[in-house]
């Protein structure tokens, strides 16, 4: 399951249950045929400030699913196999972030996944491998991609409903089509960019949240100290280079921030980007900006939206996401959201019921886009060669 939450960063408290919710059907229909289901799942990445157990994932699950969920923070060892031997028919159990585990970040394809530590360990206590962390994909990791080479695996209720109203809904976008990509995960931005400036998925792409400020960076603007800080992990020189490399290739067709906004004595205050640099952080997009996307979005046929805008769970920062959100909305073409804390952001604005789709994979959606393969699916249809009737 793809239960990566975003979280508050001072109470880690989860902020937006979306994608727990969104696998409640599978769980429940695995439980009501009075299946075992032990659920293997990740929240955020090693290193990372949100990078946390799941024991607040297993009473929210347990909370919408109405029945009780176990959780025990160990993956492989006596605790989480001692819990598995102990489960009765219909029990469900939750073992720790699987990230946890060396094996899980390291890149390799099925065939190798399929012989890891994780996969070695639990397989011979499984039946079944049902997948359905649509979220998590295009990731090719021993979760996802191991165990269907050793055991009968399906995918689960929300995989099928995404993959079906994805290719429903997204067959062909209907230009003007533009792509708003913003969020924290910089490193994977200009790769996208190339993609879909490259193949006309877009035709133009907007660069926002924290990737936004590494773009203005590559462009040459100086975002200050406070900003470039919060960069730092993602900001490689590898990176960089993409960034600019893509900037140099597609000009006009990329639009950044004109302004960016931040905290200033307890208030929001825009500050236009040739006044840059700034001591404080960069929170959101300034209010020219805002003003200049909107207009690209309102004229638009299709528009997508992956990563918000801002720090948009910080009263008076959320204006950014919501302000282009609600442009979206408004276009009249198609708007499709897509990642856990871009349809948070919605679901607090009120704005998903308004969209024409909002999808729980952020990465995963934005790969499907790009008509390339998602690892998961590969390994799930190998699985139904190999264990599937004739
Ligand atoms: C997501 O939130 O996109 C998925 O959970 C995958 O997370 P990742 O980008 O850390 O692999």
């Amino acid at each position: 399951m793809d239960i990566n939450c975003p979280l508050d960063k001072t109470t880690l408290k989860i902020l937006n249950d979306a994608r727990i919710r969104s696998i409640v059907p599978t769980v429940r229909e695995l439980v009501g045929k009075r299946a075992k289901v032990v659920i293997l799942a990740h929240q955020s990445r090693k290193g990372a400030w949100d990078f946390i157990g799941l024991e607040q994932h297993a009473s929210l699950l347990s909370k919408n699913l109405n029945a009780p969920v176990k959780y025990v923070n160990d993956i492989i060892g006596e605790e989480a196999k001692g819990s598995i031997s102990q489960m009765k028919p219909g029990d469900v159990l939750l073992l720790g972030n699987v990230r946890e585990l060396k094996c899980e970040s390291v890149t390799a394809d099925s065939s190798d996944h399929a012989e890891a530590e994780l996969v070695a360990e639990l397989s011979p206590l499984l039946d079944y491998y049902v997948c359905d962390a649509f979220g998590a994909a295009h990731r090719s990791q021993c979760s996802l991609v191991g165990f269907p080479m050793k055991v009968p695996s399906a995918s689960g209720r929300l995989m099928a409903r995404e993959i079906y109203a994805l290719k429903t809904i997204l067959g062909k976008p209907r230009p003007p089509s533009v792509f708003i990509l913003g969020g924290a995960k910089f490193g994977e931005v200009p790769f996208m960019i190339d993609r879909v400036l490259e193949n006309g998925i877009a035709d133009t792409v907007i660069v926002v949240g924290l990737a936004g400020n590494a773009f203005l960076l590559a462009r040459g603007v100086d975002i200050g100290e406070a900003s470039s800080k919060i960069l730092a992990d993602e900001l490689t020189e590898e990176n960089f280079q993409a960034a600019r490399d893509v900037l140099g290739k597609y000009g006009q067709r990329i639009l950044l921030p004109v302004d960016v906004a931040v905290e200033r004595n307890g208030k929001r205050v825009c500050v236009s980007t040739g006044d840059m640099p700034t001591a404080e952080p960069a929170l959101d997009i300034g209010d020219q900006s805002i003003d200049k996307f909107k207009k690209v979005i309102l004229s638009s046929k299709t528009s997508f939206m992956s990563g918000p805008a801002g720090m948009f769970e910080k009263p008076g920062f959320e204006v950014g996401t919501r302000q282009l959100m609600m442009a979206m909305v408004e276009s009249k073409g198609l708007s499709v959201l897509g990642g856990g804390h871009t349809a948070g952001a919605a679901e607090r604005f009120d704005l998903a019921d308004r969209t024409s789709y909002v999808s729980t994979g952020g990465g995963a959606l934005e790969t499907f886009l790009l008509q390339e393969p998602l690892p998961v699916m590969e390994a799930l249809r190998y699985s139904k060669k190999r264990f599937g009737p004739e």
